[in-house]
């Protein structure tokens, strides 16, 4: 059985062809509403996703969605980060502040009313306009019908179909356990986005509501939640060619823009933020090496763009070897014929495909000029302030009388003195202006007048950024006072010459922006009438790409083919962990979890076929990030495993899955049961879920 590519919205269960593929239970048991099913027992967390696992709201998600949490307990005598947490008791919990879990009520479409305000209206920018009102009615009828619900809509198909989903949001989650760093992320970014692997990706919170049930800030006399639905787990996992499910919440997928959104990111963007990336990470190592603190102080961000990095480069070297772009222009020629054989086609979309090329040239020559203004702001702290505080200079009054927009610049700028390191911050604003000048220099050699307005060249930029820093503007004790009360005065008098840089660059960020702005809405309202286009010609409506909404992925555990000659088998052992310990290098020792290893007797969650307790395994499901945390379910809806990754060669399929390579990476649910009885003092979270821990 071939399992179809597919991140299906609750509302289109129907066309998955589950029942073929092996699913044992109604769809209703899945998705029922306005009655409870499996979907009840899903939550959003953070940017993952987690599943109940217990009466008492206990929540399965991965290590690497919940550990940085630990932050905020961590102390000099404890460094949870890299060790870990286990609440021996309730009591002992850690409540996360910041953390919120979402779980979907119900949802309501909304393509009609929103179709209805763009009617009759052609400029794609009014378009944008009436879109953007209608949703905000949209928004306030629904908040007024429903009080106590979060709300959102959201764009399922580019200009065509949008859906308000109605969520209930829970605000007091806590720690419950989390491995250490060691086992959690075991192999680090060496193994990330790879097979074979052997991490125990996987974490325990709780969540919490007010006496009552209902959504509450952390309070001592809060109460577990009790959700209205459980999953079930499976002590037993599954075998080679079962069939799995996953709910969750993937993240975005491009599978139904045009040729040359992939020219767009293959080109310009990847490439540049995977190469900006690596250069940050090698900065941030060596800053890393000066001592422990600082390497404490970097070490999420760290592994963050690594996370990045990896993932844009797996892509990159996929779409070279699978000429994405070459085929995507040559489905654009097959259009083309399809389109001079009917002329009614002709005549509706026969612009289009020459219209997104003409678009997104423009926008990949605005892409440098683009980039560098954002990232100077977002990157270099020093420019945030100059830029926000520039904003309230040019408009005092509206400084003044306008409290939203006060509030705005002042948070921003406060975010950006907090954040201000300049050890770092110096070197991110070097690099940003270098780059800028090159490119400039690039486009003068060319001929081109339209430079990027840089009132610099190369060789004055130390100087430029010494002289930035002997001004007030970086003092926040000294500048916010003043600021506050007078704007456009502090910045004159004390923002230095970043200020007054900023205020010749102002004019020109603001016109970047707006090009850059209106040229996504015409390219948005032509991706709208290619999508059209293809479906017509298809004879079928598309699944909409992944957009954070709650999704179904079905298919099988099952391995794949890497390479010539090369064979991957689905399921990982606990003596491959064994054997990446004596590697050493980034695989860590987590003593608790070597000792059990060599201790193993075959046991409850011994897997016959591998002669061991399966530690993670693949299967040909369509996942992106956000699926991170997800629970894979069996052909019953038994909890089995947690998806956690991809492979490096499934990175791609963000713009095109295909079931030759796309394979998803989970923990096995029976390795996080034996860690849980063998490895840590884990019996209370067995007990709490139901499994027998067989001691
Ligand atoms: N690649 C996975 C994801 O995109 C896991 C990342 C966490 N693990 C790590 N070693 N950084 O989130
Ligand atoms: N680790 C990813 C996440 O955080 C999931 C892996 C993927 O991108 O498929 O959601």
């Amino acid at each position: 059985l071939q399992a179809a590519e597919g991140q299906y919205p609750i509302n289109m269960l129907q066309r998955a062809d589950l029942k073929e593929a092996g699913l044992e239970i109604p769809l209703e048991r899945i998705f029922n509403p306005g009655k409870t099913s499996l979907i009840n027992g899903v939550v959003r967390i953070g940017g993952c996703t987690g599943s109940f696992v217990s009466e008492e709201g206990l929540i399965l998600t991965n290590h690497h969605c919940v550990f940085g949490s630990l932050k905020q307990f961590a102390t000099p005598e404890n460094d949870y980060l890299n060790q870990g947490f286990l609440a021996r008791e309730r009591s002992a919990e850690l409540p996360v502040n910041g953390l919120t879990i979402k779980i979907l009520q119900s949802y309501r479409d909304v393509s009609s009313e929103m179709q209805a305000a763009i009617e009759g209206v052609d400029d794609p920018e009014e378009q944008e306009e009436r879109l953007e009102a209608r949703r905000q009615e949209i928004l306030q009828q629904e908040k007024e019908a429903h009080p106590g619900l979060t709300l959102e809509l959201s764009e399922m198909l580019t200009r065509r179909s949008y859906v308000v989903f109605r969520y209930k949001v829970y605000r007091d989650l806590r720690l419950v356990y989390v491995p250490p760093k060691s086992m959690g992320s075991f192999g680090g970014n060496v193994d990330n986005w790879e097979w074979p692997r052997h991490s125990g990706d996987f974490a325990f919170v709780r969540a919490y509501s007010g006496p009552g049930g209902e959504p509450a800030d952390y309070s001592p006399d809060n109460i577990p939640l009790e959700p209205e639905q459980v999953l079930e787990v499976n002590p037993d996992g599954l075998d080679q060619g079962d069939f799995a499910f996953i709910l969750g919440y993937p993240g975005r997928t491009y599978r139904n823009q045009a040729a040359e959104f992939i020219h767009y990111q293959e080109q310009y963007f990847m490439p540049y933020i995977q190469q900006l990336y690596a250069w940050e990470m090698e900065k941030l190592q060596a800053f890393s090496q000066i001592k422990p603190s600082l390497e404490i102080k970097y070490a999420r961000r760290i592994a963050r763009l690594g996370n990045t990095e990896k993932n844009f480069r797996g892509k990159l070297k996929a779409l070279e070897r699978i000429e994405l772009y070459q085929k995507r222009r040559a489905r654009d020629e097959r259009l083309r014929k399809r389109m001079a054989e009917r002329p009614a086609l002709q005549e509706r979309y026969g612009e289009v495909i020459p219209k997104l090329r003409a678009l997104y040239e423009q926008k990949e020559a605005l892409t440098y000029p683009y980039y560098w203004s954002r990232l100077l702001v977002s990157y270099a702290p020093e420019m945030k302030l100059a830029y926000y505080g520039g904003r309230a200079a040019e408009d005092p009054e509206r400084f003044r009388n306008d409290s939203a927009f006060r509030a705005g610049v002042l948070s921003a700028m406060e975010a950006a003195y907090r954040k201000h390191d300049p050890r770092r911050d110096t070197l991110y604003l070097r690099k940003m202006l270098t780059d800028a000048i090159e490119y400039l220099n690039g486009l003068t050699k060319a001929g081109s007048t339209d430079a990027f307005g840089l009132a610099i060249n190369r060789e004055e930029i130390r100087p430029f950024i010494e002289k930035g820093y002997g001004a007030k503007l970086l003092d926040s004790s000294r500048f916010l006072p003043a600021f506050r009360q007078a704007p456009a005065k502090a910045m004159r008098k004390k923002g230095g010459i970043f200020a007054e840089w900023m205020r010749e660059m102002l004019p020109y960020y603001q016109r970047i922006d707006r090009m850059w702005d209106a040229n996504q809405t015409k390219i948005d309202a032509q991706t709208a009438l290619y999508a059209d286009l293809r479906q017509e010609v298809k004879g079928q409506a598309f699944l909409p790409d992944a957009n954070g909404t709650l999704r179904l992925t079905y298919g099988h555990i099952k391995g794949y083919s890497p390479a010539d000659a090369t064979r991957y088998k689905p399921f990982t052992s606990l003596s491959g962990i064994l054997s990446k310990m004596n590697q050493g290098g980034v695989y860590e020792v987590y003593p608790p979890l070597k000792a059990a290893i060599n201790q193993y007797q075959p046991g409850p969650f011994y897997h016959p076929p591998i002669e061991s307790v399966p530690v993670n395994l693949l299967y040909n499901m369509d996942t992106t990030g956000g699926n991170s945390g997800s629970p894979i379910l069996d052909s019953r809806g038994r909890l089995v495993g947690l998806n956690f990754d991809r492979t490096f060669e499934a990175t791609v399929n963000d713009f095109e899955w295909n079931e030759r390579y796309s394979r998803s990476i989970g923990v096995d649910v029976r390795y996080m049961l034996w860690v849980l009885k063998d490895v840590v003092e884990g019996d209370a979270l067995l007990r709490e879920m139901g499994v027998a821990s067989g001691k």
